[in-house]
């Protein structure tokens, strides 16, 4: 753990803060709710479940004691609705904004209701988030943005044009964050994730990610299906990176806000090498799985290669110690078996 890490976590646990975690039943947002209550904060969580589970809220209770559990309130709301907004906000010093529709391909079937959550939903969040003068604004924003430059690795300050709805709608979430910065000096962070995995990401549905769902379909005998050559890569990110990196970010100073910053590792994978690592890590943890990967044609929006540059996230706000990819799956795996074979 990083010495700025570490020295953080003393920081909050000695004067613990309140939180707001927006999309909190969700993957990474139940996970920063788990890291924050593990460190006596104060956290209020909002959450329509509209992709998020009352699972997830319920697993991060088994793992915290009573005591930090009573220091959560969930308010079932919309970031579409105004008031709700107003509400979780409310005695809130730091906001964690996650709420949002993910994935490319949904943004691609249904753009209207991607723009309605990740741009007029997000614009409510910053509103009330001024108005109730928070110490600062996190919010999840996207390696998507790179859209079809072609540099590698990706530096913050070169982006293309976005390949995809959902790519326009964490863009324009940078350009508003920057125009508050401007208007009405409130100083907002944005981290770009690239491709976050670990416990609790969604396995179901059209639109899972390629590690659960691959998984699911590995731990099954199901074919995977790989879209395109399999030569498509990826700087896949462990999602303790991603909780490291919300909290110091929350707790930078003036200098490090109204910037994005990348979070990743470092790394390019290619999805046939993913594929390969899966049924190895997968093989060490008692599952064995030979099948080779179905091929199928190339997904509309997506992003050929993405690799991060992490300088500026280590530079400004501290960020290192990543946890690479395989030792990310190996401590995400035994909780992917466990669920997937519950069911
Ligand atoms: N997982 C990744 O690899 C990745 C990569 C880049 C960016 N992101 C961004 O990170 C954030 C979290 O993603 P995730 O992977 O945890 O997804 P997720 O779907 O698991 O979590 C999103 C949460 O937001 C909630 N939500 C959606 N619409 C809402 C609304 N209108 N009002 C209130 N809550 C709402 C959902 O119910 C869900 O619990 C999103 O903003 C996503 O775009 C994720």
């Amino acid at each position: 753990m990083s010495d700025r890490y570490n020295a953080t976590r003393l920081r909050l646990a000695q004067q613990p803060q309140q939180w707001l975690i927006t999309g909190v039943a969700g993957f990474i947002g139940s996970n920063l709710l788990e890291a924050l209550l593990q460190l006596d904060q104060t956290v209020v969580g909002l959450d329509n479940f509209s992709t998020g589970y009352q699972r997830n809220l319920d697993e991060v209770r088994s793992l915290v004691t009573p005591e930090q559990w009573s220091r959560f309130r969930f308010i079932e709301g919309d970031i579409r609705r105004m008031e709700d907004c107003a509400a979780a906000v409310k005695g809130v010093d730091h906001v964690l904004h996650e709420a949002a529709l993910g994935s490319v391909p949904r943004s691609v079937h249904d753009p209207i209701a991607t723009h309605e959550v990740n741009i007029s939903g997000f614009l409510n969040m910053l509103v009330a988030a001024r108005d109730a003068e928070v110490s600062s604004f996190t919010y999840a924003a996207s390696s998507s943005t790179y859209g079809d430059h072609p540099g590698l690795p990706k530096v913050e300050d070169r982006i293309g044009q976005p390949l995809s709805p959902y790519a326009v709608t964490k863009y324009a979430n940078e350009l508003y964050a920057s125009v508050f910065a401007r208007t009405y000096g409130f100083n907002a962070i944005g981290l770009r994730y690239f491709n976050v995995f670990g416990k609790r990401q969604d396995p179901d549905g059209a639109y899972a990610a390629v590690i659960p769902k691959w998984t699911a379909a590995l731990i099954h005998g199901d074919d995977v299906l790989i879209n395109g050559d399999g030569e498509t890569s990826r700087d896949f990110c462990y999602i303790d990176n991603v909780v490291q990196v919300n909290i110091l970010a929350a707790m930078s100073d003036a200098a490090a806000r109204n910037q994005v910053y990348n979070v990743a590792v470092g790394d390019r994978t290619t999805l046939i090498q993913l594929h390969d690592g899966l049924q190895a890590v997968l093989a060490d943890n008692g599952v064995s799985c030979d099948k080779r990967p179905v091929f199928g044609p190339f997904r509309s929006g997506d992003v050929r290669h993405s690799q991060a540059n992490v300088d500026k996230a280590e530079q400004l706000l501290g960020y290192e110690s990543r946890i690479p990819l395989a030792e990310g799956l190996s401590r995400a795996m035994p909780w992917y078996i466990q669920f997937v074979s519950r069911r």
